[in-house]
């Protein structure tokens, strides 16, 4: 028996779980002979703003001991640059392209989506609510900013719309249901981390920005807790991301209650696997005569403690 990998997320038809995560996959078309991208559940894209960004002076990345520090600050070729370039050929790939979104100001972020939404070939909009590398604050972290910006975005989406959100809160599901009832179709479970490293050769920050955002395998357990413990709270679906190298980590995640998977630093060190933990995920399933990866999703939730 092959296992039925295809899930429905929130209305966007995956033929697997398996997305890119946003900013570690380029535009997301790059790779094209490098890997069979058909493959994909989906394309999750670079963070698209307004106007483009330079970004942040580098060093902008640093390796850490089982993870990456960076602290890119958003580069991107802005919307209309977008969608004449890489959308287009992305629209080629047959695969659902998610757009990743930012702006500096909620109505930044609204006018960006109005210009995508209009666009053939945008299945989705991920809304990044919690980069951690620009100056101005984490816009998830203020509860009636993100509010604004989930509302007025739905008014002129027409298409889902996916919060990310940061881990760095108190309370996670009370972000994610805010989320929910602010109008989002989904939440994406987590970003980075915020963290720093010290050269002690040179007495300096790694990275140009002192702090950055933290990813890679030592952030799976912390992410895997976020989508736990959001997963009863809330009745849209979760994209579980952090720390996914392996099919076993993405399988982790689906248990704990993640409809789908981003995988951003493991594509980094190779985008072979994110072929392989497709393939993994199947494996599992297989071995464990499980028919389709909704059948497991969330399942852990049945065990809790009081
Ligand atoms: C180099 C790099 C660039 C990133 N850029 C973005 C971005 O533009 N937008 C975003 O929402 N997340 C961005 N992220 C965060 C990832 O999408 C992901 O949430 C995070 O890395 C955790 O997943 P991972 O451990 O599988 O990498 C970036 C991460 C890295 C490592």
């Amino acid at each position: 028996m092959i296992p039925d990998l295809n899930v429905n997320f929130a209305g966007i038809k995956l033929k697997n779980p398996v997305l890119t995560a946003s900013g570690t996959f380029g535009y997301g078309y790059e790779l094209a002979d490098l890997i069979p991208l058909k493959r994909l559940g989906g394309i999750v894209t670079k963070t698209i703003t307004l106007e483009p960004r330079a970004g942040n002076l580098q060093p902008r990345i640093a390796e850490v001991a089982s993870g990456i520090l960076n602290s890119i600050g958003l580069q991107n070729i802005g919307v209309e640059a977008f969608i004449k370039g890489p959308l287009e050929k992305l629209n080629k790939l047959g695969v659902p392209v998610i757009v990743s979104v930012a702006g500096a100001a909620a109505d930044e972020y609204v006018e960006t989506v109005r210009i995508l939404s209009g666009q053939n070939g945008v299945s989705a909009i991920e809304l990044n609510l919690s980069c951690p590398n620009l100056k101005k604050k984490i816009v998830c972290h203020d509860l009636s900013l993100m509010r604004d910006v989930i509302r007025g975005v739905k008014k002129v989406s027409g298409i889902p719309v996916i919060a990310k959100l940061s881990p760095l809160v108190t309370d996670i599901s009370e972000l994610a249901l805010a989320a929910q009832n602010a109008g989002a179709d989904g939440v994406t479970l987590a970003n980075t981390y915020p963290a720093m490293a010290v050269d002690v050769r040179t007495f300096k920050p790694k990275l140009s920005t002192v702090k950055g955002g933290m990813s890679g395998v030592c952030v799976k357990p912390m992410s895997v807790r976020c989508v736990y413990d959001v997963y009863r709270d809330i009745k849209i679906p979760i994209v579980g991301c952090g720390g996914i190298m392996t099919g076993e980590d993405a399988v982790e995640f689906i248990l704990a209650g993640a409809a789908a998977v981003s995988v951003g630093s493991s594509s980094l060190v190779s985008p072979g696997n994110l072929i392989a933990i497709i393939d993994e995920i199947e494996n599992i399933l297989k071995s464990k005569n499980v028919k389709s990866v909704k059948e497991i999703t969330g399942i852990i939730n049945e065990i809790r403690i009081a």
